[in-house]
């Protein structure tokens, strides 16, 4: 796994935004996995402004999302439907956008479509991903299969309490969500995980140096070929090996660069 130390969350935002650059020059109909939450926030905002600057073109790509609550419509403003128009598809064309529908009155099959899409755009070429405090990855909690395919799952205490923030109270936050399974986000080309802040940093340690674990689902990204890991400070302040990722991001050939 490729760890990227960068100061602050702009920082990590602008590199993870010359990933997404580069994957589109080198192919532009790119099939892109893309994340909610706060984490990407800045990274669409970066996205929109080189759009808006011509710097890049999103026009040809096709973007599955992780997941989406369950029994939230596609119009509820705290759905990550809403969320991905707010933040990115309102403001940039994609050739076409997916993500599961949350009033789907048939998960399994819904769940079951959703990977056969995914297989159809001819899989995901850049996953894009943030982590949860408790480890999770896409809304695959501590214990979820390493092996598991986009279905129901239930959300943990712990990512109840994080969601609040965008519910008028906890008891809104909806238990259940639909996501991609650990398995559907290993098949992606290349992944890309963002995490920001010291409430990360225990989740990037368990990611990047503990032991593979069902326990810390992000810690199936050891077992992932072209895995990149960005991070600030803070979110690195746990990692044991911190001096030889910053040694081998100073030292990286030019090719390789974003
Ligand atoms: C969102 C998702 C989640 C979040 C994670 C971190 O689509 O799949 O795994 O990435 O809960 O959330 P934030 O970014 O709000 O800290």
């Amino acid at each position: 796994m490729e760890v990227i130390i960068k100061r602050d969350a702009q920082e990590v935002s602008l590199e993870a935004a010359a990933i997404f650059r580069r994957q589109l020059q080198e192919k532009p109909d790119s099939v892109l996995g893309l994340a909610t939450g706060s984490t990407p926030v800045a990274l669409y905002r970066r996205l929109v402004a080189m759009t808006q600057e011509g710097d890049l073109d999103l026009s040809h790509a096709t973007t599955f999302n992780l997941d989406e609550y369950v029994g939230l419509p596609g119009s509820h403003p705290h759905g990550y439907a809403a969320f991905m128009r707010q933040n990115l598809f309102d403001h940039v064309k994609v050739a076409r956008w997916w993500i599961p529908d949350g009033m789907t009155n048939d998960i399994p099959q819904h769940c079951a479509a959703y990977e056969q899409a995914i297989t159809d755009a001819g899989g995901i070429d850049l996953q894009l991903l943030g982590l949860g405090s408790d480890g999770h990855i896409g809304f695959n909690e501590p214990g979820s299969s390493l092996g598991s395919r986009t279905r129901l799952k239930t959300l943990t205490m712990q990512t109840v309490a994080a969601n609040a923030q965008y519910f008028a109270s906890p008891a809104e936050v909806p238990r259940h969500v639909m996501t991609m399974g650990v398995g559907t986000i290993l098949e992606a080309r290349r992944c890309l995980v963002l995490a920001f802040g010291e409430g990360k940093a225990k989740a990037v340690a368990a990611m990047v140096e503990g032991p593979v674990t069902a326990m810390a689902p992000a810690s199936a990204l050891q077992m992932h070929a072209v895995c990149t890991l960005i991070v600030d400070e803070a979110a690195a302040s746990l990692l044991q090996r911190k001096e030889y990722y910053r040694w081998i991001y100073e030292n990286k050939p030019a090719w390789q660069r974003a």
